[in-house]
């Protein structure tokens, strides 16, 4: 049996409020508990998205009713509410700025609301950036102008790996998550996948940006799902909204990575624990803790998970390594399939104080 400490999410679509036909916090972090995950930081791209005091307030009651892991809840950058946001800071695991059009209504195309942001953002918590392509270019400069951490999500190419690396090189202050299905997947599994459960932001890259990505461990920070659960007749619909979900996948698909000796035991838990705790100021979760049946290898079936959406891009992988059970602050929160900590048992890690 293998013992880790609780991972950490630091990129999860929780659907709350407004998109629970696809996940809710309850089913969002009973699957977090099922990937081994004890913490998630959810993104504000819901409806409405979380913008000002009123629509964070909506998914603060729905998770302090429902979450069964600990959590934190982001911010969305919006063109009209820089005031509003540095006010909502303390509230916030983070600041979220989409630059990139993806899943949901918030985008930044301002450059003066950019740079007000950029300006006002207080605190330690980084500005969590959806900054594809020429976009990461544009926000590696604005955390360099203005002096603040900018943590880049989901790198899916070879020039966005590069750049960072420059940047950190040149003492930016930047970290980044990988997700694993830009890890494991690339453009020649579309034809299999099909083109509506294909699509996802950042789009699936080329073999050759999926090896610079493993060629540029050390410059990757933190693996997140980027858990975008949609139904699976919306993705076979007409038009197919992006988004993979991960949060049940991640840790064995990894698992197989340090079994491949493509990755160290430490390296994977420095990027799903470590990093995540200390990029995002979170408080230590000392009696939270998993253990994995190592040798366990069990076939992806979308209709088994947890997650509301059931599907999974990985159906029908092999993988080896599953979570056995799931020690949240102590407590037994997850054993053999079955969550035991009652809903509204996750913790906020942000606005409460959490004792160590
Ligand atoms: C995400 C979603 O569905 O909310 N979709 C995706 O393809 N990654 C949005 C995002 O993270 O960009
Ligand atoms: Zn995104
Ligand atoms: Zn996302
Ligand atoms: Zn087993």
């Amino acid at each position: 049996m293998l013992e880790l400490p609780g991972l950490i999410d630091p990129h999860v679509h929780l659907r709350e409020p407004g998109g629970t036909h696809k996940e809710d916090f309850e089913t969002g972090t009973i699957a977090a508990l099922a990937g081994g995950f004890t913490a998630v930081l959810a993104m504000p791209n819901t409806q409405p998205p979380l913008v000002d005091s009123a629509s964070l307030e909506l998914a603060q009651l729905a998770a302090r009713a429902k979450a069964r892991c600990d959590y934190g809840i982001f911010l969305g950058a919006g063109e009209g509410n820089t005031s509003a946001a540095s006010a909502l800071a303390p509230w916030a695991c983070g600041l979220k700025v989409y630059m990139d059009h993806t899943y949901g209504p918030l985008r930044m195309q301002s450059l003066p609301a950019l740079i007000e942001h950029f300006q006002r953002w207080p605190g330690s918590r980084p500005i969590a950036c959806h900054a594809e392509g020429h976009s990461l270019a544009v926000v590696l400069a604005m955390a360099h102008l203005f002096d603040r951490r900018v943590h880049i999500c989901h790198v899916s190419t070879a020039v966005e790996i590069q750049l960072i690396r420059l940047a950190k090189e040149r003492g930016t202050q930047v970290t980044c998550e990988v997700t694993p299905h830009h890890l494991f997947l690339s453009k020649s599994n579309l034809p299999a996948l099909g083109s509506g459960r294909g699509e996802v932001r950042p789009r699936l890259a080329t073999p050759e940006d999926v090896a610079a990505l493993w060629e540029s461990l050390e410059v990757i920070d933190c693996f997140a799902t980027d858990h975008a659960p949609h139904t699976l007749a919306e993705k076979d619909g007409e038009q197919p909204p992006p988004g993979f979900p991960g949060l049940e996948t991640a840790l064995s698909l990894m698992l197989g990575a340090v079994n491949e000796e493509r990755l160290g035991m430490d390296g994977l838990v420095l990027r799903m624990h470590t990093n995540p705790q200390r990029i995002f100021d979170l408080p230590p979760q000392r009696e939270s803790r998993i253990e994995i049946d190592e040798d366990h290898v069990w076939e992806v079936r979308g209709v088994e998970l947890h997650s509301r959406c059931g599907w999974s891009p990985f159906e029908g992988m092999k993988l080896r390594g599953r979570v056995r059970r799931v020690y949240l602050r102590g407590q037994l929160a997850y054993e053999d399939g079955q969550a035991l900590a009652p809903p509204g048992s996750g913790r906020d890690l942000i606005s409460t104080p959490v004792p160590a």
